[in-house]
């Protein structure tokens, strides 16, 4: 199974300045684009991974997590139900700043999950009846699509603050 693979991404740097401008220096654990900001990284984007990939995409959500230093996230499964749906599969990572020092970690392993209102975020929490059993970890210092449909999460290893963009589209980047 591949869990994430790094690609080529030419709008990647125009990107990196839209967000750090877009930045207030709160941290807000996260923001998320819309409206006309939505449509301008879908304008750059769409293009983007339609050269990569050869399929036509639309963009359908753009997070960009704020991690505090030496964040450590909990172990999670993105989603809002536990059903999955309309939850996109694998995302579109785009390292915004200080991006060098986070690895993003997955795991293997049987659980059960559970919705997660209480954060700001919506995931889903993970039971495990065996595990977790630490498949594979990448520090995200390029852009990468990523899986987010397994147990994953990231840990802020610096004492500076991490921004990553976080991309969505439909239909969902197929990753192997
Ligand atoms: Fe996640």
């Amino acid at each position: 199974m591949e869990y994430f693979k790094e690609v080529h991404i030419p709008s990647w740097r125009i990107i990196q300045k839209f967000c750090q401008s877009n930045w207030d220096r709160q941290f807000t654990t996260s923001k998320s684009f819309g409206g006309k900001n939505l449509a301008y990284l879908g304008s750059l984007l769409e293009p983007d991974i339609r050269n990569l990939t050869g399929q036509e995409v639309k963009i359908k959500a753009a997070v960009m997590f704020i991690n505090r230093p030496q964040f450590k996230q909990e172990i999670h499964i993105d989603g809002f139900t536990v059903d999955r749906a309309n939850t996109s599969n694998t995302a579109l990572n785009l390292p915004i700043l200080n991006c060098d020092t986070a690895p993003m970690f997955w795991y293997d392993g049987e659980y059960t999950l559970s919705m997660n209102t209480s954060d700001t975020i919506k995931y889903l929490r993970i039971t495990w009846q065996t595990g977790p059993i630490l498949a594979i970890e990448k520090i995200i210092d390029k852009p990468t699509i990523v899986k987010v449909n397994i147990p994953h999460h990231i840990e802020n290893r610096s004492d500076l603050p991490r921004l990553m963009l976080s991309v969505r589209f439909t239909p969902d980047i197929q990753l192997g």
